[in-house]
């Protein structure tokens, strides 16, 4: 099956869905859209049509500068249908009289169908879980990727993180909390990005992590605290968020709270059942607190470290 028959079909199964969610306006701009296809009235000169009217717009041009406008690609779009390979057929748009498919959040159709044009290319194991993505939902492939240009922000890494946290304000903030991972673009920092943690396409995990669990994911990087040890400390094993924000805290390490406070959260009876916790300046506040004598935290190897003190 040709893959522009593909994109058809797909378009018109979705084309049920798309009804029921969709006013009426748009809804019957996207009808309009989903007949074209099914007339399939093609341009004979391809993008030389179009460039007629719209080679004064250096955004459109600017298609020319990315791979999908590269000529020699085979699998291109340039190489098939040329710019209607997404915009549709071109029937007898000449300007405000038919409308071409429109991306993007105010784009005039919905995000599924917008997504099955690009889907008709690249749905590859890579793509495998953008259902389970909220992102298939919420926002669609063009929320992120910028296609008339030769360098999409989002795929390089110096500009990701921004892409991201302009929807994602929480996560933003957290960034500038007093300790977070370096993915800001302050000086010295940027060596990381969202999509070290998460597949922005989906993946069969929590929040689309890269890997199956929390902990998995945070071993990529920190495989030290990876066991087994010796001497366990439970909560480390179960999810390392039980101390950390993975996000950015405003505590030092990214912990949740502060020792003694983090400690005593699970460790009612912490074993020093006579210390009182006051403004004593003892080993118990002072300092890294309990952390002072349990200072192996996350484990320890030592053969009499089963108190995490050394
Ligand atoms: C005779 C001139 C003409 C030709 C030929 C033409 N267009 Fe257009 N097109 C326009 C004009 C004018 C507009 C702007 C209409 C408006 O302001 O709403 C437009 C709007 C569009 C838009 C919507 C832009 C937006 O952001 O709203 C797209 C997409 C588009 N054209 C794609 C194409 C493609 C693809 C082709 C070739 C198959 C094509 N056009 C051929 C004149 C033309
Ligand atoms: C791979 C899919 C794809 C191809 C091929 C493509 N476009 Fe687009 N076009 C888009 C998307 C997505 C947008 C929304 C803006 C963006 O993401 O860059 C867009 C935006 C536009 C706009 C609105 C631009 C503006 O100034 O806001 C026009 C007009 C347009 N395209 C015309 C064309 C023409 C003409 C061609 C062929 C030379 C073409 N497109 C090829 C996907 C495509
Ligand atoms: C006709 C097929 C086709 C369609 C439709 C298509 N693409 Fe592509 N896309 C390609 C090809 C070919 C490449 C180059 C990949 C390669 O050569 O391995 C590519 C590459 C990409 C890349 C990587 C770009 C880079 O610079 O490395 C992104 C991101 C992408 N496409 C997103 C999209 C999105 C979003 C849409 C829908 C608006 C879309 N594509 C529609 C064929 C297509
Ligand atoms: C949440 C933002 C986001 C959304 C939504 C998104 N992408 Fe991406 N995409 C990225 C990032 C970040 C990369 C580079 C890192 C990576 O590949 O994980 C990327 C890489 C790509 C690439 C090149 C590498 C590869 O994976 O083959 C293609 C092609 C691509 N995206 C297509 C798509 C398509 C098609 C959609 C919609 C079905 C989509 N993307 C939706 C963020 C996004
Ligand atoms: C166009 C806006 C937009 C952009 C850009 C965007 N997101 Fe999202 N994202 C959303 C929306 C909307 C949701 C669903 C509601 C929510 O959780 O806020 C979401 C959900 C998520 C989720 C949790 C849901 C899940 O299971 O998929 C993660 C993780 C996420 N985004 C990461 C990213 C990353 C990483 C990037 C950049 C590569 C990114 N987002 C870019 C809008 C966006
Ligand atoms: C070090 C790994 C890591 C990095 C880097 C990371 N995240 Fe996350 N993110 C997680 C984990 C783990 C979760 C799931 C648990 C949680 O909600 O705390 C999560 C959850 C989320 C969620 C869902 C939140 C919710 O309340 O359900 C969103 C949205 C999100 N991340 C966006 C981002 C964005 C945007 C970036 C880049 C600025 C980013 N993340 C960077 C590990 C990371
Ligand atoms: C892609 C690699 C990577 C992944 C994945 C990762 N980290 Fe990190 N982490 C780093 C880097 C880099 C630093 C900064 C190290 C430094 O400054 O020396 C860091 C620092 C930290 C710190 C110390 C922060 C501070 O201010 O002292 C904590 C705590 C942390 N990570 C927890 C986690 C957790 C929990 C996860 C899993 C959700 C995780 N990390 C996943 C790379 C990663
Ligand atoms: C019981 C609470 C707790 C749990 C659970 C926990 N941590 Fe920590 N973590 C701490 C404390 C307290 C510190 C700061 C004291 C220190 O440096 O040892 C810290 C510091 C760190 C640091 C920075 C200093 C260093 O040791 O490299 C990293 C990285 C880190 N944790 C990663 C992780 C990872 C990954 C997990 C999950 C596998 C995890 N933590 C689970 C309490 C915890
Ligand atoms: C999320 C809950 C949680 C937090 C927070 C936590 N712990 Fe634990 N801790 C446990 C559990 C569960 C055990 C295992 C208890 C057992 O096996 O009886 C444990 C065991 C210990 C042990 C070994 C004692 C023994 O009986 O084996 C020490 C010492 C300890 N924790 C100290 C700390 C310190 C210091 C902190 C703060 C930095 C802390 N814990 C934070 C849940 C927690
Ligand atoms: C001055 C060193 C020191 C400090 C500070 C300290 N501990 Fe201990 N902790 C010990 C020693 C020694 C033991 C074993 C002897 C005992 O039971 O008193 C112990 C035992 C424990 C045990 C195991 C108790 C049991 O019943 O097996 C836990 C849990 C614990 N501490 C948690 C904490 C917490 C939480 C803090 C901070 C509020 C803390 N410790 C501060 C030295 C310390």
């Amino acid at each position: 099956m040709s893959s522009m028959n593909r994109l058809l079909k797909s378009a018109l199964a979705l084309s049920l869905t798309a009804a029921v969610a969709y006013p009426v306006a748009a809804q019957d701009i996207e009808s309009q859209i989903l007949q074209k296809f099914q007339q399939g009235a093609y341009s004979k000169k391809g993008a030389d049509s179009c460039l007629m009217c719209h080679q004064k717009d250096a955004k459109v041009m600017a298609l020319f500068d990315g791979v999908h406008g590269n000529l020699e690609n085979s699998n291109s779009p340039m190489a098939k249908l040329q710019c209607e390979t997404c915009h549709g057929p071109q029937g007898k748009h000449k300007g405000k009289n038919e409308p071409m498919v429109t991306f993007g959040a105010n784009g005039n159709v919905s995000a599924e169908l917008q997504d099955s044009v690009c889907l008709s290319c690249h749905q590859d194991a890579e793509r495998m879980a953008w259902h389970d993505s909220l992102h298939s939902d919420d926002a669609s492939c063009v929320g992120c990727h910028d296609i008339h240009t030769g360098s999409d922000p989002v795929l390089n890494r110096a500009s990701e993180v921004a892409v991201c946290t302009d929807c994602h304000q929480q996560q933003q903030q957290d960034l500038y909390k007093r300790s977070h991972h370096p993915l800001t673009t302050q000086a010295g920092e940027g060596s990381m990005v969202c999509s070290d943690c998460h597949n922005p396409h989906g993946s069969l995990s929590d929040a689309s992590l890269t890997e199956v669990s929390v902990n998995d994911t945070c071993y990529q990087c920190h495989a030290d605290k990876r066991g087994p040890v010796l001497w366990e400390h439970q909560p480390v094993v179960d999810d390392c968020r039980s101390c950390h924000n993975v996000h950015g805290s405003v505590n030092d390490a990214m912990l949740t709270r502060k020792a003694p406070m983090l400690c005593q959260s699970c460790h009612a009876n912490d074993g020093h059942a006579s210390r009182a916790y006051g403004d004593d300046d003892s080993a118990f506040t002072g300092g890294d607190s309990c952390l002072n004598c349990h200072s192996q935290i996350h484990g320890s190897n030592h053969p009499s470290g089963q108190l995490l003190q050394r």
